[in-house]
């Protein structure tokens, strides 16, 4: 098989309480793989084991046909490792800091250089490399604690929440890269709480609290919880609106979460439904649209929750 991580069964313990709780999934050799959950839901700890910082209370974690808890010395140049936090050291300038990283992975210093212009022309990057780190506006900082992640062009890339506060324009050129090195055939294992970015995932792990909950591709997980489309119901005044959501409510028609003026709504009933917006209809405009994974998380957790 191609995969190139394996984990059976892990869990990790703090004392008493389980970060991690039995899980068990595989990454494919050039896939982007995304780890998604609420705050708190074990992604990080998972990570840490997978990179061989944290040892696992029990289960097995196999990189590149290797065990991590007594192979991580011969893994180390295949991995990269972006943590949640920056890891840029901020008394130190981009170059410097850069440097630091490639010489850890033993490249000398004409190497390290090149990779880093090939890798600040692909992303766009123009900063001035005699700046201090400490000094960057976040969106630049998360950029270039990316390129000291790959400097060594590991195989195998960890990034945790890379994107945390960065602003859309910075986020797309930064997922411009991931998607670049997943296409070379680089690994790219992704945490985020952004769902558009999700998005760009092959398959996904949703968890929450310390368990897998589901895992599969974006579509797979759409068609999977949503049969049905939802919809988008416009309301000519929040009087009707209020009228209209206690009928829907009262008729078990469905259930829907108000984003500014607009209502999303998942039909439960189609025939209630359709019997309320056909008596309302000069009250209100609806349109067909598609599922998100921030509708899927959310009917994942809600299915979880009742359980
Ligand atoms: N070293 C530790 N000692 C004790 N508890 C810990 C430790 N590290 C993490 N935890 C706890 O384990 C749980 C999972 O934490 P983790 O950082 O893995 O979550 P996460 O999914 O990365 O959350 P976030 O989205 O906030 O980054 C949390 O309840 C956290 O408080
Ligand atoms: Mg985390």
């Amino acid at each position: 098989m191609n995969n190139i991580i394996d984990v059976k069964n892990l869990s990790v313990l703090f004392g008493g309480f389980k970060a991690v709780n039995d899980i068990s999934f595989d990454v494919k050799k050039g896939e982007i793989f995304g780890f998604l959950g609420a705050n708190g839901a074990g992604k990080t700890t998972t990570i840490r084991v997978l990179c061989g910082i944290l040892k696992p209370s029990s289960g097995k974690v196999v990189l590149e046909g290797k065990d991590v808890t007594k192979s991580i010395q011969i893994l180390k140049n295949k991995i990269g490792y972006m943590s949640q936090k920056s890891t840029l050291y901020k008394d130190l300038t981009i170059a410097e800091n850069i440097t630091f990283s490639g010489r850890l992975y033993n490249m000398d210093d004409g190497k390290i250089e090149k990779r880093q212009k090939e890798l600040f022309d692909f992303i766009g990057l123009k900063e001035n490399v005699s700046k201090i780190a400490g000094s960057l506006p976040l969106g630049i900082k998360q950029m270039v604690a990316l390129c000291a992640t790959v400097i060594h062009d590991p195989e195998i890339i960890f990034l945790d929440e890379p994107t945390a506060g960065v602003d859309p324009k910075t986020r797309e050129r930064f997922w411009e890269l991931i998607k670049n090195m997943a296409s070379s055939g680089k690994t790219v294992f992704v945490t985020t709480h952004y769902m558009d970015e999700a998005s760009y995932c092959n398959r996904i792990v949703l968890m929450d609290k310390g368990s897998i909950i589901d895992f599969d591709c974006p579509d797979n997980l759409k068609t999977k919880y949503f049969k049905q489309k939802p919809v988008e119901i416009k309301f000519k005044d929040n009087l009707v609106q209020n009228k209209i959501m206690k009928e829907f409510e009262n008729q078990n028609a469905g259930y829907g979460y108000i984003f500014a003026d607009t209502l999303r709504f998942f039909v439960n009933n189609k025939t209630n439904f359709e019997n309320i917006i056909s008596e309302y209809k000069k009250d209100l405009t609806v349109t067909q649209t598609e599922a998100t994974l921030e509708d899927v998380f959310l009917k994942a957790l809600q299915r979880e929750n009742k359980k």
